[in-house]
């Protein structure tokens, strides 16, 4: 297929590198934005009602913009506004018409598969894109599937597609084979307006499910046991408009907290939940960083001491979050010490190992999913390439205590879960600049994984 030309508007970003010189300590404080797991889940609830449904505390990343043109091609209306006081989406889903989630857009976005179960119990049929597998694995969803089935779904796979169809979502027991966040989302939504009583079992806990339940209840649903392993919903005949506030952002906090140790900085991250971070907290004390609890909302980290290494092995909330895997094998990079990381929810999150190595760090690689960090490296500025989105965030903390000036190209993985993230670490002292490549070329078609 010939490569799409897009408009140059488009590719704006695409092309972006980040320039970053290291050894400046992060000092002062941060703000997190809203939690962009959270707000993707939340933008998919509306479907399941003809009211408006206002969420606040959006972040402005281009993962909420791919959702929200998701949302309009299905004849969804959506303001997205990031005004100083803003940083809200309006969706009303009254003129929803066509319950279909083209290729095109959740080839950029695997979450994409989070409106599969609201446009069915919405529709009663959906055409949604197989997403495919993404950097960081073959990321199925046969636990999505396996689902809606039992809740009388019938599912097609057609050129590319999920083909499903119902005549009445029925309530069901379901006993999910492996923890799954969105599975657990995508079925929620499913369920609140099935027929009768569906129960949940083995559920994500994740604080990003607790934040879609407390918008769905606020809707209209009648949903028991958000946050724990066994959830039980009643279905209801209809929802109706709420507004909602979408929670911090746990993984950009946890990321925060890492680049104030990593640079032996003095930093105050604001506007994160505390009770979401007791995992990423523990292992940074763990690692002889200095953690004050300020209040429920905010951290102070003082990187001033040595660094220890610790052992992490990733697992489902409230275990360490994958999601911050690369971001603390940076930092161990930097401890006295060897660390054994265990990556146990995705086949393939070492995507950083080498470029870290590149950059001096000293890590064997034992497997697929185990690697243990020989620290402290003396790290080096190099050219790096981020390959997805919590893989760059791990190679700009370990820029920022390189020695000399590091080229990060491809940040638009970056820019897809990171709001701002240049401006907010420059505001505390990091010498961070993007770069952006004008003459992007034209005719590349450019798929945002
Ligand atoms: C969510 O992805 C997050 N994304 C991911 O964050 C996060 O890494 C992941 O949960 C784990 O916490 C969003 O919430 C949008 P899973 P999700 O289903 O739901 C396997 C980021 O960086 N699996 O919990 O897609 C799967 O392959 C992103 O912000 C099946 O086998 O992850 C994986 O090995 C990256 N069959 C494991 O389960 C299924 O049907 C956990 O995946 C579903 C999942």
């Amino acid at each position: 297929m010939g490569a799409r030309i897009r408009p140059l508007r488009e590719l704006a970003g695409f092309m972006d590198k980040f320039v970053i010189r290291g050894g400046n300590p992060l000092v002062g404080s941060i703000r997190v934005s809203g939690a962009k797991n959270s707000a993707l889940a939340c933008m998919a609830a509306p479907i399941l009602t003809d009211e408006e449904v206002i969420l606040e505390n959006i972040p402005q990343v281009r993962d909420i913009e791919t959702e929200r043109k998701l949302l309009a091609a299905m004849g969804a209306e959506v303001e997205l506004g990031y005004g100083r006081a803003q940083h809200r989406t309006t969706i009303n889903c009254r003129a929803l018409t066509k319950p279909v989630a083209e290729y095109e857009i959740v080839k950029t976005m695997r979450a994409s598969a989070l409106v599969l179960g609201p446009l069915v119990a919405r529709s009663g049929w959906a055409r949604v894109s197989m997403p495919g597998g993404c950097a960081i694995g073959a990321r199925p969803i046969d636990q999505h599937i396996k689902g809606l089935e039992k809740m009388g779904v019938t599912i097609a796979q057609e050129h590319g597609y999920l083909v499903a169809r119902t005549e009445r979502l029925k309530g069901a027991h379901i006993v999910f084979d492996l923890i799954t966040v969105t599975g657990t989302e995508d079925l929620l939504m499913a369920a609140v307006l099935a027929e009768g009583e569906t129960i949940m079992e083995n559920c994500a806990r994740e604080p990003e499910v607790t934040d879609l339940a407390t918008l769905l209840a606020a809707m209209g649903a009648k949903i028991e046991g958000a946050g724990t392993s066994t959830m039980r919903v009643q279905g209801v005949t209809r929802l109706h408009g709420a507004r909602h506030r979408i929670n911090p952002d746990r993984i950009e906090a946890g990321t925060l907290l890492a680049a104030g140790a990593i640079t032996g900085g003095d930093l105050t991250v604001t506007n994160c939940n505390v009770a979401h971070l007791g995992a990423p907290i523990a292992k940074l004390q763990e690692m002889g960083v200095r953690v004050e609890v300020l209040g429920s909302d905010s951290v102070r980290v003082r990187g001033d001491g040595a660094l220890h290494a610790a052992d992490i092995s990733t697992e489902e909330y409230p275990g360490f979050p994958t999601d911050m895997q690369g971001q603390f094998m940076a930092l161990a990079t930097q401890a006295e010490g060897v660390s054994l990381i265990k990556e146990n929810i995705f086949e393939n999150r070492f995507m950083h190992v080498q470029e870290l190595v590149r950059m001096g760090a000293n890590i064997k690689i034992d497997s697929r999913t185990a690697a243990r960090v020989h620290g402290p490296a003396k790290l080096s500025a190099a050219a790096v390439m981020c390959s997805d989105l919590r893989a760059s965030a791990s190679l700009v903390l370990a820029a920022l205590v390189a020695d000399g000036e590091s080229i990060l190209d491809r940040v638009y993985h970056m820019d897809r879960g990171y709001e701002r993230i240049e401006e907010k670490l420059r505001g505390v002292g990091a010498q961070i600049r993007r770069m952006g490549n004008i003459f992007a070329p034209r005719d590349v078609e450019m798929v945002a994984r």
